[in-house]
């Protein structure tokens, strides 16, 4: 039940439930048979080594992250049966904002007509999202805000490489969208979030930054795309995760046979089931879409919600959990609400 008292008199006392979701991938698909006319691969490749069959590309030049994101919240505020101008606080998970500055989260609210909401990103990579709902829901567990938006969006073909065939084939276009308000039962339970910048040499974009600002050189050089060393990155995140999946659920006195649905971040299809398998979460409880939209980053994990919310039932207990560059990762543990 969502609380209708006053804000203040109840500080401190809210659960942050996430109460609507939605999701926005653009029409156009490239399917592996297509990156074949791309780069030296092959479908057979691409299934077994990370079960990706397509991808979804955002393909007109006028539009970018911010208009993904606009999609799926339009959707969400119809899901929800709400306003635009209802919304207090907008936050955008993103690592391809449309511009270096300023933030998607203030386009998105300018373009929904959000003219209440204040808003900012957070680049956390492929744990984006996680990190941005943990944020977001101190707001409402505060009582500050009971209204806010969490945006996990990401435009990786504006920064991909069409000739590397070890990164290409990963990823894809799209965005999810929650809305997070106060209930006295449901909602967030625990969070675990973790960060080592060490990992920076093995996923990242080169240039572009305020280390290696653009040059004619830096373009030449290919360095304005994802840059990744694939088997170490696999490995660490299949560790990442367990361990954060593991410490949530030592913290709250759980084991797996506790958890109806684990939603992992979708990179690869052998680490989702390798962190599965470690921790006996049996498949039927892990949701996996990576097959229809391989990597959108910060978008994984919302699109997954989206895609299986006609599941989950009010009282289940779902893990989110993400690993990206960063390095970052962790796991977030919660109630659904509705
Ligand atoms: O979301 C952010 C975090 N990112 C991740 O979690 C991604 C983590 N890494 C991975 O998912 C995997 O490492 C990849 C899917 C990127 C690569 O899979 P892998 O099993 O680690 O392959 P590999 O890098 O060890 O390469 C195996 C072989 C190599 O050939 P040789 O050296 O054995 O002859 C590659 O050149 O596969 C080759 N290869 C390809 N072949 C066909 C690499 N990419 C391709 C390709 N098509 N697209």
């Amino acid at each position: 039940m969502l609380f209708k008292e006053n804000q203040d008199e109840n500080m401190g006392q809210f659960k942050a439930a996430i109460t609507a979701v939605a999701g926005y991938v653009p029409e156009d698909i490239l399917t592996n048979k297509d990156m074949e006319d791309i780069v030296e691969t092959n479908d057979e490749w691409i299934v077994s080594r990370t079960g990706i069959k397509q991808r979804h590309i955002l393909k007109d030049p006028t539009k970018a992250t911010s208009d993904m994101g606009v999609a799926a919240v339009n959707q969400l505020l119809k899901n929800r049966g709400i306003g635009a101008e209802e919304i207090e606080m907008i936050i955008v998970a993103t690592v391809t904002a449309d511009y270096p500055f300023p933030d998607t989260a203030n386009l998105v609210a300018s373009k929904i007509g959000a003219k209440n909401a204040f808003g900012f990103d957070i680049n956390a990579a492929c744990s984006g999202f996680i990190f941005a709902l943990t944020t977001g829901a101190k707001f409402v567990e505060t009582g500050t805000y009971k209204k806010v938006i969490v945006i996990g969006a990401d435009q990786m073909s504006s920064i991909l490489d069409y000739e590397d065939r070890t990164t290409c084939i990963l990823f894809g276009d799209g965005a999810g969208a929650v809305l997070i308000e106060p209930d006295d039962t449901y909602g967030l339970q625990d969070a675990v979030l973790r960060g080592d910048g060490s990992g920076v040499q093995y996923l990242r974009m080169k240039a572009g930054g305020s280390l290696h600002p653009s040059t004619a050189e830096t373009v030449a050089n290919r360095e304005h795309f994802v840059y990744q060393e694939g088997r170490t990155v696999f490995k660490a995140a299949i560790t990442g995760m367990k361990e954060s999946i593991q410490d949530v659920l030592k913290r709250n006195n759980m084991t797996a046979d506790d958890i109806d649905y684990l939603i992992p971040h979708q990179a690869n299809l052998r680490i989702i089931n390798g962190v599965a398998d470690m921790l006996d979460f049996p498949r039927e409880k892990v949701l996996v879409n990576i097959e229809k939209y391989g990597n959108t980053t910060a978008g994984t994990i919302p699109l997954c919600l989206n895609d299986f919310q006609s599941k989950f039932k009010k009282g289940d207990k779902i893990i989110l959990t993400a690993f990206g560059g960063g390095f970052t990762w962790g796991a977030v543990l919660l109630t659904w609400a509705y």
